[in-house]
């Protein structure tokens, strides 16, 4: 493996594993420690493969016997039929319950393989190694892993842990401008409950960390992971502090189903929807107007939307967040913040107040939409 990496870990016990962050290190890192058997079926995408899945075949051809499922590139393929595309190509490639599934792409093939390893003959082991920034500060750590049902984001899942996770910081050259900026959406989040010196670093390096600089940008990758592993190992299943993971992503996933998935990336989603959220608590009075701006101006420097799609409507809002999977006993629950880097989760916020942001800011997007047509 490369020298240039850095290592942390996730602390889960007998599930614990190891993230590694650097340059160049696809194709070359020895995998052996995380594979157990003979075979291994790298799930990826038609986008991905002919950027990545020859070096990683190359690599492990020498070891295993390698197999390679090519899935179609987009949100809207989320589905169990593409989770069953991947059972399909295990099975016809006869891997047995020692094969070793290799998720090599962004969250949607993350979340994907890692499903299919939970569940394929009751679980086998994966690795993640994804490439794109949202991917690598957020989706291939802490062992969600799923598909959407057309009612709803991440409805049928499960709680599975990689054995790895291999971030190669290369990988993000290739990556769309709009898909950096959406998994800066995540970065940002960090800062935004956990981390204030992390916000104002961002503030600071956000045109540096956009334009790639990878030192800046490795460091950026390494503190998002190091923020979620720590949350991650204090409550794997969400039971309680995990929640807080999810700022903006109750609003976001209503924008994601709503407008029909791949049309608002997860990340612009997720932005829209954590400037909602801390637009509540700034009514709520936790949060101060100058830091509020800031956040906004923040998510703003990394090209994302802070307004919801015009074309939505409050309705559209509250039915959608009805089926979010923090809805206990009936009762809507958020991660609001308490204060810059302090989030909460709770369903003590008024209703009014909840209303008002939501109308205040379709009717602001509503009119920027008017004045650019
Ligand atoms: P994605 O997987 O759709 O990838 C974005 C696009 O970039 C795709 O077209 C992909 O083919 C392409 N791509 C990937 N790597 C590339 C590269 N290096 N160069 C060029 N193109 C590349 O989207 P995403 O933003 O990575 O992930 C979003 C998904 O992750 C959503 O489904 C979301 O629900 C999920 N998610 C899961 C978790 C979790 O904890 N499991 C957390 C956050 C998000
Ligand atoms: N992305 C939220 C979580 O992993 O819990």
């Amino acid at each position: 493996m490369s020298d240039r990496y850095r290592e942390l870990s996730v602390e889960l016990g007998e599930r614990s594993y190891p993230i590694f962050i650097g340059e160049d290190l696809l194709g070359s890192q020895d995998l052996s420690s995380y594979v157990s058997g003979a075979q291994v079926m790298i799930v990826t995408n038609e986008t991905i493969a002919p950027l990545y899945l020859d070096a990683m075949v190359t690599m492990l051809s020498a070891d295993y016997k390698v197999d390679t499922c090519i899935l179609p590139d987009g949100e809207v393929y989320k589905t169990l039929e593409t989770y069953s595309m991947i059972m399909t190509s295990l099975l016809e490639a006869k891997h047995n319950r020692t094969t070793t599934v290799i998720a090599l792409g962004g969250g949607v093939v993350g979340d994907m393989a890692g499903f299919a390893a939970a569940t394929y003959q009751r679980g086998v082991p994966f690795i993640q190694v994804p490439t794109t920034l949202l991917s690598q500060v957020d989706s291939s750590v802490g062992g969600k892993t799923g598909v959407n049902h057309p009612l709803g984001k991440n409805m049928i899942g499960a709680f599975y842990q990689p054995q790895a996770v291999i971030i190669d910081t290369d990988t993000l050259s290739s990556l769309p401008q709009r898909e950096l900026s959406a998994g800066m959406a995540e970065v940002i989040k960090y800062g935004l409950i956990c981390d204030v010196p992390f916000f104002d670093w961002l503030e600071q390096e956000m045109p540096v960390l956009m334009a790639l600089d990878n030192d800046k940008i490795s460091d950026a990758i390494y503190r998002s992971c190091l923020a979620k592993a720590t949350v991650v190992a204090q409550d794997e299943r969400e039971g309680g502090i995990r929640a807080i993971l999810n700022l903006g992503h109750t609003f976001g996933h209503a924008i994601e189903t709503q407008m029909g998935y791949g049309n608002w990336l997860h990340g612009e989603a997720v932005a829209a929807g954590s400037v909602l959220a801390m637009d509540l608590s700034w009514r709520m009075g936790n949060v101060t107007d100058g830091d509020f701006s800031r956040s906004v101006a923040l998510f703003q420097a990394a090209n994302l939307p802070v307004l919801p799609p015009a074309e939505m409507t409050l309705d559209h809002f509250t039915q959608r967040m009805a089926l979010d999977k923090k809805v206990l006993d009936g009762s809507l629950r958020l991660v609001l913040l308490g204060a810059l880097g302090e989030a909460i989760v709770t369903s003590d916020f008024p209703m009014e107040d909840f209303n008002a942001c939501l109308l205040d800011a379709l009717e602001a997007s509503k009119q920027a939409s008017l004045a650019v047509s």
